[in-house]
């Protein structure tokens, strides 16, 4: 019984915070999927020492500092270069010949987190001769992530395993050409650089801005629930042009959505998939 008693205070609790965030700062978690977001929280609380939702709700409310570091927490940014290697050997030869015959392309990252997929596909685009008609545009909501995109500075550490990815993706060359090593950080090519845009945006309060030939949202709808997940496969929906093409996570699908009928499948097992109507 008091188990019960313990549980609902929690649900309350969670309600009014996430209320809360949404009315003062403008991000709606409302309607993430629960088990994920109550482990983000949880672990938020742990590293704010605070023992209730409702003292983090305090804090977070009074400090937009810790706003910040809630969102950090919140939003989480696993991600790799040529992260699902097969998925980039599936682009190069289903996708790319699609996209030879196109004057210029528009390729939208939404949920890009630190833009290490920005880059496997700036690569990409340069190993097959079409980066100069290209425009990557690299959002999150996150813009910590953001920054260190646009500085194109990732651990050295992690340049083993983005190597191997890289040559599992159909890499064309050496992988260590594209940065230059220095003290523990690789600092990626400005010829990669040059045509990413970097900007803030919301999945689930804000706009389309544009119309692209390709869209990658890939593990972030995942972390939403069948409601919300409906609202941004519209959003996407609307922001590809006819015949261009979407790209989701392994574990996501088009499957049960009101927009499944208006693509065809190029690869079913990497998710990528063509907008026929
Ligand atoms: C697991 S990462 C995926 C990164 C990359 N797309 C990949 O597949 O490797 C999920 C990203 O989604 C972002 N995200 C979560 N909710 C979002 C929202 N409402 N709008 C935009 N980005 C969001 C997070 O900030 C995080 O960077």
């Amino acid at each position: 019984m008091a188990e019960i008693a313990k549980t609902s205070v929690e649900d309350i609790e969670l309600s009014l915070f996430l209320e809360g965030i949404f009315r003062r700062y403008g991000y709606d978690f409302r309607d993430y999927a629960p088990a994920s977001l109550q482990r983000r929280i949880r672990k938020c609380m742990r590293d704010e020492q605070l023992h209730t939702v409702s003292a983090l709700q305090d804090r977070v409310l009074h400090d937009p500092a810790a706003m910040q570091r809630f969102l950090h927490t919140v939003s989480i940014d696993v991600t790799a270069m040529f992260r699902d290697p097969t998925f980039y050997c599936a682009f190069r030869q289903r996708v790319v010949p699609l996209l030879r015959s196109q004057p210029s392309l528009r390729i939208w990252h939404a949920g890009c987190a630190a833009g290490e997929e920005v880059y496997s596909m700036a690569i990409l685009l340069q190993e097959e001769g079409l980066s100069e008609r290209s425009r990557l545009y690299a959002t999150d909501m996150n813009t910590l992530g953001l920054d260190k995109g646009k500085a194109g500075i990732f651990r050295l550490k992690a340049m083993q395993g983005y190597t191997e990815n890289y040559q599992k993706a159909g890499g064309k060359r050496s992988f260590s050409e594209y940065y230059s090593a220095r003290y523990d950080h690789a600092i990626f090519q400005d010829s990669l650089k040059q045509n990413i845009v970097w900007a803030e945006h919301n999945l689930v309060t804000d706009r389309s801005f544009n119309e692209f030939q390709v869209i990658l949202c890939r593990n972030v709808l995942i972390y939403f629930n069948q409601s919300l997940q409906k609202r941004v496969h519209k959003l996407l929906y609307e922001s590809l042009a006819l015949q261009g093409i979407l790209a989701l996570g392994s574990k996501e699908t088009l499957q049960f959505t009101p927009y499944a009928d208006c693509f065809e499948s190029l690869d079913d097992r990497e998710k990528i998939f063509r907008k026929v109507k």
